[in-house]
């Protein structure tokens, strides 16, 4: 049995769950009418498995909903906080935020991109972020936004898919007091790529940069633009973006999400979750570069008219204390981090955040991997002093917002540390084995989802076929988010990790498949097969078995420095393993299958005992010889 906590904000709304209950087509239906629509749906939900259309014949724009409906009573009130990682700042109110995003979705049409055009944007955490996703919005481009973190490899490949007319990205961003040349990547990125016409460039360092035939700088073109746009008058299914992910198999999948659907569910689980007040100030940590932001950093507080801190930098610079010295130096109300953030702060002690005022949180959250009970705890104790809820909030870029969470702003419910409780109102989740039958309560299992949701992707760019395959194959017109969970016999659901090929590094989603073609493209190498093993910091961490092709006589040292190398230029520095081991061949069971439950026994110095009963298909002795083999060639070779 697990501890509990009985800490809610008094809210007991039992009205919402039993609509939910009752007609889950019916209450989203309701939730969609908190939105400032143009016009109204004539269909509330067109389910042609597994395609979901919401709202459909109702006309919506994501930046009037964000930026214009706030106008009237928030002009001068503060969207966003901004704290650089060098100590600068900016505050930018909903009226500057709207006479921006006007301006720049006029340039972005002066530069000849039309409604369903894609742009790519690649920026670090700065206000140009958000505005350029509005703009994009504004006007009906789909935007695709990257990480900053990835190298030139993976912006080619996704720019190629979504052929992008226009990259936004800045001169160099701050990481560590260092300068990250992004303009110099994407350079490198798009040479040859005609259907690209332009570079918007943001000077955020002031480095030098080279300037090529279609680059322009975004401060002139905002200078010559006008600051009148209307908002267009979108479908509510007409794609508000584009968000590349890992997953099990080649190349990252382009998520592509809808917009009334997508809004409607943003809006109502931030109100949910966060039990959002005007008088808030939130704090959500992601990046933009990932769904969490996307989802809540840019549009659903802004949906709400709340304001918000961003920052720009890393979490530990220049110091330990940096996310205690904002959230005291903003008043923050609400925190949004990762557990792998938490595990950090943990171990660098009490005494820090001890040292800062904190006593304006009074909401606590965590998203992207399971929290450990124990960092939970400490979250609870040092963090929100004992008076804070957490929610942990299970969901992924496909479902566009969260799924399972408890929701303090809607109803009071004790939290057990490391469960995400229930799932939201309006949502049907189950755990089920194999062949999707309900498990018995404390039984691991597969978690499912029976019934659509408005945030639910579309579909994956260009591929309804794969995205049949991947998520609605396993069970029928079930989603399978591809996680292992259990449900107690409270009926709290936890969520126990990936059951597929999926990493989660840091909170980074990393797909081994793509890692290891990444792996094997360097000229010396054979074979190759990575997985995760657990990591006290960052959840996980990668390890990697490579085979070398016949005759290769250079020194393994030098091997290893070169296939980290080419996994920082093809994938970026997130996918690069802890560990390479060099071993004579890879450990298959007769079918061909990788056996990577004895990988991940061998990065984590275990016995072979249980693995031996772990791995499908394999008999005893053959993952016992698998086993004794691959150690003896680790040996030998390190
Ligand atoms: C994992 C991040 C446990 C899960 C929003 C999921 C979690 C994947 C939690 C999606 C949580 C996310 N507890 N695991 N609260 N939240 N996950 O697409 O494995 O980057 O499938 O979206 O993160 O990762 P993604």
């Amino acid at each position: 049995m697990s501890d509990t906590y009985n800490i809610g904000l008094g809210n007991n709304d039992t009205d919402t769950r039993q609509k939910a209950d009752s007609d889950f087509v019916s209450f989203w239906d309701d939730q969609a009418k908190n939105l400032s629509w143009f016009s109204p749906w004539e269909k509330t939900l067109d389910w042609n498995p597994p395609f979901a259309r919401w709202f459909v014949g109702g006309t919506i724009n994501a930046s009037y909903n964000a930026l214009d409906v706030n106008q009237d009573t928030k002009s001068q009130k503060a969207a966003i906080l901004w704290e650089g990682e060098n100590g600068d700042s900016r505050i930018i109110t909903y009226g500057e935020m709207l006479t921006h995003v006007k301006k720049f979705s006029n340039v972005l049409k002066s530069l000849g991109v039309e409604k369903g055009d894609r742009v790519t944007l690649y920026l670090p955490m700065i206000p140009e972020l958000p505005i350029a996703m509005l703009a994009c919005a504004r006007i009906g481009a789909t935007h695709t936004v990257i990480f900053s973190g990835f190298s030139a490899t993976s912006i080619r490949d996704r720019v190629d898919d979504s052929k992008s007319k226009v990259i936004v990205t800045a001169d160099g961003g701050y990481r560590r007091g260092k300068i990250v040349k992004l303009k110099e990547v994407v350079d490198e990125a798009i040479e040859g790529f005609d259907f690209v016409k332009n570079v918007v460039i943001v000077e955020r360092t002031k480095n030098e940069i080279i300037m090529n035939s279609k680059d322009k700088l975004w401060i002139d073109l905002m200078n010559d633009a006008s600051e009148n746009c209307p908002a267009e008058k979108l479908d509510s299914v007409h794609p508000l973006y584009i968000l590349y992910t890992s997953g099990t198999t080649g190349k990252p999948k382009g998520v592509l999400h809808g917009t009334g659907g997508y809004l409607t569910h943003l809006y109502s689980t931030f109100k949910w979750a966060f039990d959002i007040k005007d008088t808030d100030v939130f704090f959500c940590t992601a990046d933009i570069g990932w769904v969490t932001g996307h989802s809540y950093v840019v549009y659903a507080p802004l949906l709400h008219g709340a304001t918000e801190i961003m920052y720009e930098g890393a979490p530990d610079f220049p110091d330990a204390s940096r996310m205690w010295d904002i959230l005291e130096k903003y008043k923050a109300t609400i925190f949004y981090t990762t557990p792998t953030a938490l595990r950090m702060f943990m171990k660098f002690g009490d005494d820090i955040p001890n040292s800062f005022d904190l006593s304006t949180l009074r909401l606590l959250g965590t998203v992207g991997e399971p929290i450990n009970p124990e960092v939970w705890r400490w979250y609870y104790k040092t963090i929100g002093k004992e008076k804070c809820p957490i929610i942990d909030t299970w969901w992924q870029t496909e479902t566009g917002g969260m799924l399972i969470s408890p929701l303090p702003g809607l109803e009071t419910i004790p939290l057990k540390p490391g469960s995400g409780t229930r799932p939201i109102p309006g949502v049907n989740i189950t755990v089920v084995d194999e062949y999707g039958n309900d498990v018995e309560p404390n039984t691991k299992g597969y978690l499912v989802v029976k019934n659509p949701w408005p945030g639910m992707l579309l579909t994956l760019w260009d591929d309804d076929e794969k995205y049949k395959t991947v998520y609605w194959s396993k069970y029928e017109n079930c989603y399978y988010p591809g996680d292992y969970a259990l449900k107690d016999t409270d009926g709290y659901l936890w969520l126990l990790g990936r059951a597929d090929d999926v990493l989660k590094v840091a909170g980074h989603r990393i797909g081994t498949a793509e890692l290891e073609s990444c792996i094997v493209s360097h000229d010396d190498v054979a074979e190759s097969a990575v997985c995760g093993i657990p990591d006290e910091l960052k959840g996980e961490v990668i390890i990697a078995f490579v085979v070398l092709k016949e005759g290769v006589d250079t020194e393994t040292k030098v091997l290893e420095k070169e296939i980290v190398e080419k996994i920082r230029t093809d994938i970026g520095a997130i996918a690069t393993p802890k560990q390479i081991y060099f071993v004579s061949k890879l450990p298959k069971t007769r079918s061909g299958k990788i056996m990577r439950r004895l990988l991940k026994a061998i990065g984590n110095n275990e016995k072979i005992g249980d693995v031996s009963t772990l791995e499908d298909g394999a008999a005893v002795t053959e993952v016992q010889t698998a086993f004794d083999e691959i150690q003896k060639s680790i040996k030998e070779s390190n």
